[in-house]
């Protein structure tokens, strides 16, 4: 008889049970969704939703054009949409960056895909959340800012004029946008980090970028299998160099010179309890994936634009020319020279708007958020975006015109960001100007040039690019 009742128990009333106790679970979800007011737009298909749609337009670099306006046309400047398997808000407009941006840690924490944490490492601060992601901000930002950088202006200037005549100089023709790639490679190296670049690490770090963005992979001969045997070199590479550094400083024995530099910095901060070696090593490989890409598309663009506009060109000669003249024969730029280049950066501004490096980036909600009458469900993820306040006439008059003065006048916070906001705003941002406005002093004052595809389009991989590398036609100019 008992064995019966335990029959009966497990056979019928367990599975009732469960049965109960699920569809309850549906319907209190329902009645959830039916209090909470989801912002509108399409889920596309189950579970790759519109995955396809967004990639497709990414790829030839239409995705503002292609996916997001025709969707803030139908639905507003906020819509939901399913992309990379999870259900995603995408929102667009100065209010909504500066909300998504400045509750950051708050709200919402960066989410970043499965391949780029892999490679670029749990300990960088991109993974990091508030008190630890801002004292090992900190640190990395005492050499990225102002400050740290005034120092710099006399070694980058030093080190571009030599990268010029090392590796243009007798040629003439130069892809410009690898070649800012190279020379942004070897700043963030030498002049920020203080580390020699050995021959074939930029090869070395390239194969992994490549992968950072990748499917996640792990089959040999895939991009994202290629990129993580380049990461675990790279990993091996700068231990040594930590290692190096910390007998050096241990015994005494660090040059003076090197002592300011941001990896010695790193080091010291290491032997006294504060950062651990992965965190180190973590963090160089995240700046170098930051800086590379970002900066020389910022740079390609900013040519682009002066070869087309001449009257904005013959500004920032003259400009240059007048700075020049001050200077005695192969004097350095210092920090007030670059305050004269007041023309220039709204050039390389305005550059950077019509053509953001960084198209957003993605935060997942760690709470329910009410916005804007909208719930944004706890674990969905949401875009800010660039293009939706870059192109938006409500902050920028003629949004598709190319006017570098337009910066003369103040704007709304947050309708300008191609640097992004809040606790994560780039931390290279002072690094990224030195490069652009040291890099154009020394092209347009020493060189002729002009682009060889004046139509040369733009590619998204995912980051943008010119896609035949923007080759230039280069001659010494005889002053
Ligand atoms: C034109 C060049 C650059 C552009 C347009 C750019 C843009 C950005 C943007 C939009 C973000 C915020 C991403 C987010 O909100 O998720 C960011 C973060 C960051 N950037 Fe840059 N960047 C540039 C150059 C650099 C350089 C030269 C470095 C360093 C050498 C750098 C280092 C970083 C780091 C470490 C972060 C992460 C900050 C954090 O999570 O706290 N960037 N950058």
């Amino acid at each position: 008889m008992p064995i019966d009742i335990f029959y009966f128990l497990s056979c019928v009333l367990f599975p009732l049970f469960v049965l109960f106790f699920f569809n309850f679970l549906r319907h209190k979800q329902q009645s959830n969704n039916h209090k909470r007011k989801l912002p509108p737009g399409e889920m596309g298909f189950p579970f790759i939703g519109e995955t396809m749609k967004f990639f497709d337009a990414q790829r030839r670099n239409k995705l503002y054009e292609e996916f997001v306006h025709p969707r803030i046309t139908k639905h507003g400047k906020i819509f939901k949409t399913r992309i990379i398997g999870s259900p995603t808000v995408i929102v667009n407009g100065a209010e909504a960056n500066k909300f998504l941006l400045s509750n950051e840690f708050k709200l919402v924490k960066s989410s970043w895909p499965a391949s780029s944490v892999h490679l670029m490492g749990k300990d960088s601060i991109m993974e990091k959340d508030g008190e630890r992601h801002r004292s090992l901000r900190g640190v990395i930002a005492t050499s990225l800012g102002y400050a740290g950088l005034e120092r710099l202006v006399p070694k980058l200037c030093n080190f571009v004029q030599l990268y010029l005549s090392k590796n243009w100089r007798g040629r003439d023709e130069i892809s410009l946008y690898r070649s800012t790639k190279v020379l942004t490679f070897n700043i963030v190296f030498e002049c920020l980090l203080g580390i020699n670049v050995e021959p074939g690490m930029v090869d070395t770090f390239e194969r992994v970028l490549e992968g950072v963005f990748s499917m996640g992979i792990r089959f040999p001969g895939s991009k994202f299998w290629r990129a993580m045997k380049a990461r675990e070199e790279i990993g091996k590479m700068i231990m040594k160099v930590v290692r190096e550094k910390r007998k050096e400083i241990e015994e005494g024995k660090l040059k003076r010179v090197e002592d300011r530099m941001l990896m010695s910095k790193l080091v010291y901060g290491m032997i006294q309890g504060e950062i651990t070696e992965k965190e180190i090593i973590d963090n160089v490989v995240l700046l170098v994936f930051a800086a590379h890409d970002t900066t020389s598309f910022a740079v390609a663009m900013t040519f682009k634009m002066l070869a087309q506009h001449h009257d904005c060109y013959g500004k920032v000669l003259q400009e240059h020319v007048d700075i020049m003249r001050n200077k005695r024969c192969g004097e350095s730029l210092n920090v007030d020279d670059i305050k004269k280049m007041k023309y220039t950066w709204q050039v390389a501004r305005e550059s950077m708007r019509l053509f953001p490096p960084i198209f957003g980036s993605f935060r997942k909600a760690i709470t329910d958020i009410e916005y804007e009458g909208f719930t944004i469900p706890k674990g969905w993820k949401m875009l800010w975006t660039t293009y939706g306040t870059h192109y938006n006439e409500e902050y920028f008059k003629d949004p598709m015109s190319f006017n570098p003065s337009r910066f003369e006048e103040g704007m709304p916070q947050y309708a300008y960001v191609p640097f992004g906001g809040g606790p994560r705003v780039c931390v290279g941002y002072q690094l990224a100007k030195l490069n652009i406005l040291i890099l154009v002093h020394y092209v347009v004052t020493q060189y002729d040039w002009f682009l060889i595809d004046p139509n040369e389009t733009v590619s998204m991989d995912p980051l943008p690019f010119p896609s035949l590398g923007m080759p230039i036609r280069i001659s010494p100019k005889h002053v």
